[in-house]
């Protein structure tokens, strides 16, 4: 080519929650049956909406106004029904001009990343979801800036660590949180919210909150939204129905700017994020029109309720099954719909298998573990080669720690029940 074509930034874009499916697949080809635990996707994992939430899509569905573009910031009444949500907490105020639309959360944690400074950085939680820490990492063309979630502490975050870390490198300009968390599911303790506003006043940074998991919550824990405890620093709620109602398949998500008016160059970020969305016209219009009317239906509580109750029964259904494991460190989740297992230090160790008994799966198993690969991701090709299970390495997360991370969504409980004594029995074996 007469120039470069590529980036530096291009290097840090992966997503191993979907890479790992190229491997699943073809041991799939091989006859292996494959149980997908890298995804997060509810419906793949056989929830069914409630025949009422698709009566009134199908309404929606047949009036020909829904087939027109929308405002490039999103239907107003529907960004009117959600600033009205947000301003009931009884926290900041915004009004509809301060939401904007996109084709899924993924589609606006691009946009917010692409238009910061290159050299500008938000630093994010490890384990991170990539979809933030290499759309950030791409942005700067540097590995991910992260703080710590401590397993050993609830996976709550290590808060000397982001204070230190924000402290002493004056590019930070934003902290990231994920809450409820992915890949962990872990819930932000109210306390630990507040603290992190702080460091974001006295740093004079700004918050993002991706609260994409804010309403699924259970066994007791309440998550408390960004627009509560923000007071008047400038900040980024993301929020979306991927998972809440769920459609992922609707690409559909929005974000919230809170303080606009308190800091001219934040305002200007938040308008740069609105003309990206401008120049592509508007984003998929049906599931905005959906929204107000489905989360406005007395009936979507009760259902999101008892469906959050049901994770819940599986978190601890998980949890009587990798507990007492000893070589894992184990923490119930509260909320999201994840479980990041962690192999205690020096577990691990390169010459470790499982007994794979198809003999072309062996030989593909074999092949891939013989490339330099961190210790995690051969436990994982075993499991999936000699248990068919499906889960993602951890340390694809940006972390240092060892393990994999799991889906709490399996709805039928016989086969959660096998999915997990397979996962036990496979860390057993592997081990020993
Ligand atoms: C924390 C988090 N943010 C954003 C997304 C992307 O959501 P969407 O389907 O709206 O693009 C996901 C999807 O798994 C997620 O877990």
């Amino acid at each position: 080519m007469r120039q470069k074509l590529l980036s530096e930034g291009a290097k840090e874009l992966s997503y191993e929650i979907r890479e790992i499916v190229k491997k699943a697949e073809k041991l799939k080809a091989l006859g292996l049956p494959i149980y997908w635990e890298n995804i997060g996707d509810p419906i793949q994992k056989h929830h069914r909406l409630p025949e009422w939430i698709k009566n009134i899509v199908a309404e929606l569905a047949m009036e020909n106004d829904v087939y027109s573009y929308c405002p490039s910031k999103g239907v107003l009444e529907t960004r009117e029904f959600l600033a009205r949500q947000t301003n009931a907490m009884g926290g900041v105020k915004i009004s509809a001009d301060d939401i904007c639309f996109f084709n899924g959360l993924g589609d606006a944690i691009a946009k917010v990343y692409q238009f910061l400074d290159q050299t500008s950085r938000i630093i994010g939680p490890s384990p991170a979801y990539s979809t933030h820490s290499s759309a950030e990492a791409a942005h700067a063309s540097h590995e991910p800036l992260t703080y710590k979630l401590d397993p050993e502490n609830h996976w709550y975050p290590d808060l000397d660590d982001l204070y230190k870390k924000v402290k002493y490198n004056p590019n930070v300009v934003g902290i990231l949180i994920i809450n409820p968390d992915n890949p962990t599911g872990m819930v932000y303790p109210l306390e630990t919210l507040k603290r992190i506003v702080e460091i974001a006043r006295e740093f004079n940074l700004f918050l993002i909150a991706d609260e994409i998991y804010i309403n699924i919550t259970y066994n007791g824990t309440r998550a408390y939204s960004l627009a509560e405890i923000i007071g008047d620093v400038p900040g980024i709620s993301m929020k979306g129905i991927s998972k809440e109602l769920p459609w992922p398949g609707a690409r559909c998500g929005w974000v919230e700017y809170y303080n606009r008016g308190k800091d001219e160059d934040f305002n200007r970020f938040c308008q740069a994020i609105d003309n990206a969305k401008m120049i592509e016209v508007c984003s998929t219009k049906l599931p905005q029109l959906a929204w107000p009317k489905i989360v406005g239906d007395p009936r979507f509580k009760i259902y999101r309720d008892e469906t959050n109750q049901s994770i819940g029964r599986r978190s601890k259904a998980i949890s009587k099954i990798l507990a007492s494991v000893k070589e894992v460190t184990f923490n119930e989740t509260n909320g999201a719909f994840y479980n990041t297992i962690i192999f205690r230090p020096g577990v691990l160790k390169p010459n470790q298998k499982l007994k794979i008994e198809n003999a072309d799966a062996r030989n593909l198993v074999e092949k891939w573990v013989s490339a330099d690969i961190p210790l995690d991701k051969r436990f994982v090709y075993y499991l999936l080669g000699a248990k068919g299970v499906c889960v993602v390495p951890i340390s694809s997360f940006s972390s240092d720690l060892q393990g994999f991370r799991v889906t709490l969504l399996e709805e039928d409980e016989t086969l959660l029940i096998n999915i997990f004594e397979s996962i036990r029995n496979g860390i057993l074996e592997y081990v020993s």
